[in-house]
Formats: structure tokens, C-alpha cells, sequence
């Protein structure tokens, strides 16, 4: 297994400030870099804003401020959310920045020195909401007869004079990459989209614009801004230093890359992205996610509908553990999804309160009022309670590879059906009944449950990191880097810390 790991986010609009999708793709992205550092691999993770562009420039007008003083306000929302959900983000780049700005151009220098860059002109439709390009076949006719894009978002007809890429020349090579890797895009439901999209025949791509001036200037045509999807994928590598520098010590990181997307910018991804690598003779990313669409309350969340979710609001009113479980283990990541207040409390009361809150609550609480706070420890065990406290250690490969193939969904599964039996073992065992009549058994019962709760606490760590480390301060483990390796700790003759609850029932 390689030891080095890149995992990034896209990078946010700063058109305006973050949403609940903002923090779903960033709480997911966290979840799989914490699990991989936890098992050992030195990990990256990155996230941040893409500042540039007709998007950026119409909001900037419309705001009456400069680019980039929105800019500067709106990515310091995101830099802010980034604090708000605990995420473990080693970098946050913005395309504004120096080392962006060069690493970009360098990109560019490489597709022209390679003959895959020309003049000509551009006539078509543009929507400056996706910044994207599109062939007419591709959007749906309105009464009106005018075009809208399959989102619903407004198309603009454009005609100017452009830098193409040459796209179609790639469709061969792409096609074998997607047929050679077969996990190169997942799920699967969407790297079927990407082939047909690919086998449908691919049109060479405008790569700049001349109308507006809000990004980075073409190399040697300053009449030119770059297009504003090649400045911002170029964000990944730059963060590394990988493009500009690819002896960089950073750069060895490039090489095992997962990039976290969401289903609508996967085409950008997953064939953009590669044929301008392959045409910089550059390495490929081993995997493009692309996951699922929320809804709120079965409705597609929009600003002009007035149902956006503030994820800071949700967060004041639930607490963030709670927002980031619900978000991880409602859905198949992968999936669309709804966001419900009903499902939400519900997930609250019964996966947390209930199963994880009590299960902590009363068997710690029994070791703090009838052993003196201190765990029990490990002589009486048998057979079957070895058994059960080493099944963790012994799925470790299976629940690592659920995170390979981010299938965060069942990994959470996984870890609640040992929640689940936690409580089964504890409450067929009626510890209370035994405190005076049977000690040996008691303080044995006492021993397995603290010491099930200890690898529940470790392996609940890239869910819910504060949460993990209340548990685990119940115990004094107050660890700096969380490693699986302390589901082998024994904990027997440990002081532990009066309990206080971990998750309040919510009404
Ligand atoms: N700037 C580009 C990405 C460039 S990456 C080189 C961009 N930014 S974005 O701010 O519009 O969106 C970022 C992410 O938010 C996308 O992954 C998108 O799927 C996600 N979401 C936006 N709305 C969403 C939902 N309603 N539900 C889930 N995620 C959604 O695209």
C-alpha cells in the first residue's frame, strides 16, 4: 500500500458564502483523510476557494465591490467553515494566490509546448453558473424557446475569439484509461455516464475568454483570461507545488490522489482533467468520487426557492458531531439524499442518545460509583468475550477497504452493529444484578463493555472527532494523533473520569 495519500475537496465559488453541499463534500473528504492517517499513511488534505472568473466578476458587480474584496470576504467564510467542521485540512488554497497563479501558467505552457493549444473562434452557448460550455443537444428548450441547462440554470450565447484545447484528440487515450482502471471514476453508475459521454464524440474545448478580465492571463496574450475550470483544476497539483515543480517534496503525494467531488462537475473531473494531465505528461489522480445532491425537505435546494441551509445555523442548533453523523450515515455516499429536521432528530435520539450516549453513560457510570473509577481488569475474560473484543482488530482490512472505495455508509454501519452488541452484551448480562452477589462477574462485565467502548471511541474518529475524544478522556487517553493501533491498549486498572452525557435527546 502506498504510504503517501492526497485527498482534496473542489475548491468552493466565492460567488457566495457556504451551503450545506459546501460542508457535505468537505465533512466527507475529512472523514476518509482522518481514517487514513489513523491507520498510518501520511496524509494531505486539501480544500479552498476558486476566485476567478465571469461568475465571480458578475456577483463582484452586482455586490458593487471589487473581485477581490468579495473574494477576500467570501473565502474567509469558507476558511471559517473549515474551523466550524473540525476539518483536518493540512492546506487551503485560492486561486488568487501567487504559487496558484504560477503553477496555472505553467499548466498552460505545458499544453501549448505540447501542440494541443490553437486560436480560433468561439460560437455557443456559455452558462455562467456552471462555467461551462455546452453543445445545444445537451440543453432542454423552454416555451419561451430559449435554452436552459439540464439544472435550469440561464445559457448565454457567446461568440468570441478563444484558445481551444485539443479535446477530441484525447478520446481514444481516455477511453482506455476508464477501461483500464475501472475504479477510476465511482461509483460505476457514473463512470458509465463518463464513457457514453466520451463515446458520444468529443469537441475540442474553449480555454479562454476576452470578454471580462476577473482571472489569470493567458501566457504571451494578455487579451486572453484563462477559462476558469483550467485555472481551478490546476489547483490540486499546485497545491503540492507538483506543476510548477515537480521535484517538489510534496510532489510524491501526487501520485496517489483521491479527488471528492459531487455528481455535477464529474465531466470537468473525469475528462477535462485527465486529457489536459495527459497532454502535460503529467500523472493521473487514481480516483474521482463523485457523490450525490441533498435535497431539503424533498425539494431541490436553491437560493431563488429561499431554502438553502446555513451550516453554521444547523450546527448552533443540533452541534456539529450530530450534523456530521447525520450527514455521513443518512445517505450511500454516492446517492442523492434528502435533509430532514424529522430524520435528523430521529438519527440524534436513537444512533446517538440511545445507542452510543446510554451504552457509555451507564456501564462507565457503574465503574465510577462501584469500582472506585477504576476499569476492572482483564483476568476472568472467556472465550467468547475474546472473541467479541478483538472482532474490530480483526475487520480492520475490511472496514480499510470501505474507506478505499469511500463507501463511508457501511463502514458507519459496520462500527453500529458492534455498538448494537455492546448493548446486547450489557444488558443480557444484568451487571446490576451482580454488583453484590457475583464481583468476579460483575467487574468482568465491567472490563469487556469499557474496553468495547475504548475501540468504538477510536474507530468513531473520523466521524465524530470530538466525540472520540470525549470518550477517550474518560479514560485519560487524551492522545495527540488518534492511531488504530490504540484499539490494542489494554486498559485494565485505569482511572476513568465521572461520565457526562455525550448526546442530549433532542425533541
Ligand atoms: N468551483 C467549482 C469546483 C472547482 S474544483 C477544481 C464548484 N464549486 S461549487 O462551490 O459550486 O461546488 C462545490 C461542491 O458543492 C460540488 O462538489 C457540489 O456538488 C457541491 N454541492 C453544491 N450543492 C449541493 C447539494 N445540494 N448537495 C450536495 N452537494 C452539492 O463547483
Amino acid at each position: 500500500m502506498p504510504d503517501k495519500f492526497f485527498i482534496t475537496t473542489p475548491i468552493y465559488y466565492v460567488n457566495d458564502i457556504p451551503h450545506i453541499g459546501h460542508a457535505y463534500t468537505s465533512i466527507a473528504t475529512d472523514f476518509i483523510a482522518r481514517f487514513k492517517r489513523m491507520s498510518g499513511i501520511d496524509t494531505i488534505f486539501l480544500t479552498g476557494t476558486d476566485e476567478h472568473g465571469q461568475k465571480i466578476q458578475k456577483a463582484a458587480e452586482k455586490n458593487s465591490v471589487e473581485p477581490l474584496s468579495l473574494c477576500n470576504k467570501n473565502s474567509a467564510k469558507f476558511l471559517e467553515l473549515t474551523e466550524v467542521l473540525n476539518l483536518s485540512n493540512d492546506d487551503f488554497i485560492r486561486t488568487t494566490e501567487k504559487r496558484h497563479v504560477d503553477g496555472a501558467k505553467s499548466l498552460w505552457n505545458k499544453l501549448m509546448d505540447n501542440g494541443d493549444i490553437y486560436l480560433d473562434n468561439y460560437k455557443g452557448w456559455y452558462s455562467v453558473s456552471d462555467e461551462t460550455f455546452y453543445n445545444e443537444k445537451d440543453l432542454i428548450k423552454k416555451n419561451d424557446n430559449t435554452f436552459k441547462t439540464i439544472t435550469g440554470g440561464p445559457v448565454e450565447w457567446i461568440e468570441e475569439e478563444s484558445y481551444f484545447f485539443k479535446l477530441s484528440k484525447y478520446s481514444d487515450q481516455l477511453l482506455k484509461l476508464y477501461d483500464e482502471n475501472p475504479d477510476f471514476i465511482l461509483p460505476k453508475s457514473r463512470r458509465n455516464e463518463v464513457i457514453s459521454f466520451v463515446k458520444g464524440g468529443l469537441r475540442d474545448l474553449s480555454i479562454s475568454r476576452n470578454t471580462f478580465d476577473w482571472g489569470i492571463k493567458v501566457p504571451n496574450d494578455q487579451k486572453h483570461i484563462m477559462y476558469v475550470w483550467l485555472d481551478a483544476l490546476s489547483s490540486y497539483p499546485n497545491s503540492l507545488g507538483y506543476i510548477s515543480n515537480n521535484k517538489s517534496k510534496l510532489s510524491s503525494y501526487w501520485s496517489n490522489t483521491v479527488h471528492i467531488i459531487g455528481k455535477d462537475i464529474l465531466r470537468h473531473h473525469a475528462v477535462y482533467w485527465p486529457a489536459f494531465l495527459l497532454s502535460a505528461k503529467l500523472e493521473l489522480p487514481k480516483r474521482i468520487f463523485a457523490h450525490g445532491w441533498w435535497t431539503n425537505e424533498g425539494n431541490k435546494i436553491s437560493k431563488s426557492l429561499g431554502n438553502t441551509i446555513d451550516p453554521i445555523e444547523i450546527i448552533d442548533q443540533f452541534g456539529l458531531d450530530q450534523i456530521r453523523y447525520f450527514l455521513l450515515r443518512e445517505i450511500t455516499f454516492g446517492s442523492d439524499g434528502d435533509f430532514s429536521i424529522e430524520a435528523l432528530k430521529s438519527r440524534i435520539n436513537a444512533d446517538l442518545s440511545n445507542d452510543l450516549g446510554n451504552l457509555c453513560q451507564r456501564s462507565l457510570t457503574m465503574i465510577v460509583k462501584h469500582c472506585n473509577s477504576v476499569v476492572p481488569n482483564s483476568k476472568n475474560i472467556n472465550d467468547s468475550e475474546k472473541i467479541f473484543l478483538s472482532k474490530i482488530a480483526n475487520d480492520l482490512p475490511n472496514l480499510s477497504l470501505l474507506v478505499d472505495n469511500q463507501d463511508i455508509n457501511n463502514y458507519i454501519k459496520k462500527i453500529w452493529d458492534v455498538i448494537s452488541e455492546a448493548n446486547k452484551y450489557f444488558n443480557d448480562q444484568k451487571p446490576w444484578e451482580l454488583k453484590d452477589s457475583n464481583k468476579k462477574l460483575f467487574n468482568n462485565v465491567l472490563f469487556v463493555t469499557a474496553d468495547i467502548i475504548k475501540q468504538i471511541a477510536i474507530m468513531i474518529n473520523p466521524i465524530m472527532p470530538e466525540t472520540s475524544e470525549k470518550i477517550l478522556n474518560f479514560f485519560y487517553m487524551s492522545e495527540d494523533h488518534i492511531s488504530i493501533d490504540l484499539l490494542n491498549k489494554d486498559i485494565s486498572n485505569s482511572k476513568i473520569t465521572d461520565i457526562k452525557p455525550l448526546f442530549p435527546r433532542v425533541e
